[in-house]
């Protein structure tokens, strides 16, 4: 099965309205109105943003994101943002389950899970990320921890939802921290989810795009996305610049 590679660019608690309008300008200046070799391209900003990105983007190849959800569609949720809003506002995917989000806000497996079928439901793709700590890497224990997380995601999902569904693979350690994983270690680990995915959707598991993440830079991208079960990057920091993720956008692969 095709994948198209797939390059997110999570901005997390970063820029203004103005600063994202303007990078979403610089990076239509860059690149034209379609991201380079068929790849697919998604600036994931702040909810603030997020409509605003979507507008620049409007008439080209360009995708929008946004970084989390709540459940529910409408409500007295006070300061809640449903996935209906954001896929309303024109974006197309959504990040759940990112590891700042489980540490910080307390965000558990089950409602990761629900979080993504929600997304699904209002017709976004879910960008599922999953992730072991330090404490659970030195302990041997990632493959337990992956399966652990997705299980439920798996649970809640229709086999049919996999066809839309990313899943993130971002190793908690390696977030921001500029230490990566080796490409074969993080190809395993790819193949090893998909393979969990496989064992409960079938075929389909073919079609779902794995992203690595963490530290991902324009020095060692093509490490990653050149690994046979890795179909792009989710990048924090090294996206920030329009400039560098226009630039990741287009390493060749080969
Ligand atoms: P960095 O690329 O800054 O390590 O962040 C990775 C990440 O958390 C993307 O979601």
């Amino acid at each position: 099965m095709t994948r198209v590679p797939l390059l997110a660019g999570n901005w997390k608690m970063h820029k203004t309205v103005e600063e994202s309008r303007a990078y979403a300008r610089h990076l239509i200046d860059l690149l034209g109105a379609d991201p380079p070799l068929g790849r697919e391209m998604v600036v994931i900003p702040p909810f603030l943003s997020v409509w605003a990105v979507c507008r620049q983007f409007a008439g080209t190849g360009f995708q929008v994101g946004a970084q989390n959800l709540d459940l529910g569609r409408e409500g007295a949720m006070t300061g809640a943002v449903s996935a209906y809003h954001i896929a309303e506002a024109g974006a197309r995917y959504v990040i759940v389950g990112h590891s700042e989000r489980r540490q910080f806000f307390g965000e558990t497996d089950d409602v990761v899970a629900e979080k993504a079928k929600a997304a699904h439901a209002a017709g976004l793709s879910p960008i599922v990320c999953i992730g072991e700590r330090e404490d659970e890497f030195d302990a041997g224990k990632t493959e337990e921890v992956l399966s652990r997380q997705l299980a439920p995601v798996l649970a809640i999902l229709p086999a049919t939802a996999w066809e839309r569904v990313v899943v993130a693979y971002e190793p908690v350690w390696a977030i921001g921290t500029g230490r990566v994983p080796t490409p074969a270690q993080a190809d395993h680990l790819a193949g090893f989810i998909r393979q969990a995915i496989f064992s409960a959707v079938g075929q389909t598991a073919g079609a779902v795009r794995i992203l690595y993440g963490g530290s991902v830079s324009l020095a060692n991208i093509q490490t990653f996305w050149g690994m046979p079960d890795i179909d792009g990057a989710l990048v924090g920091g090294a996206s920030l610049k329009a400039a560098d993720f226009a630039r990741m956008a287009a390493v060749p692969l080969e």
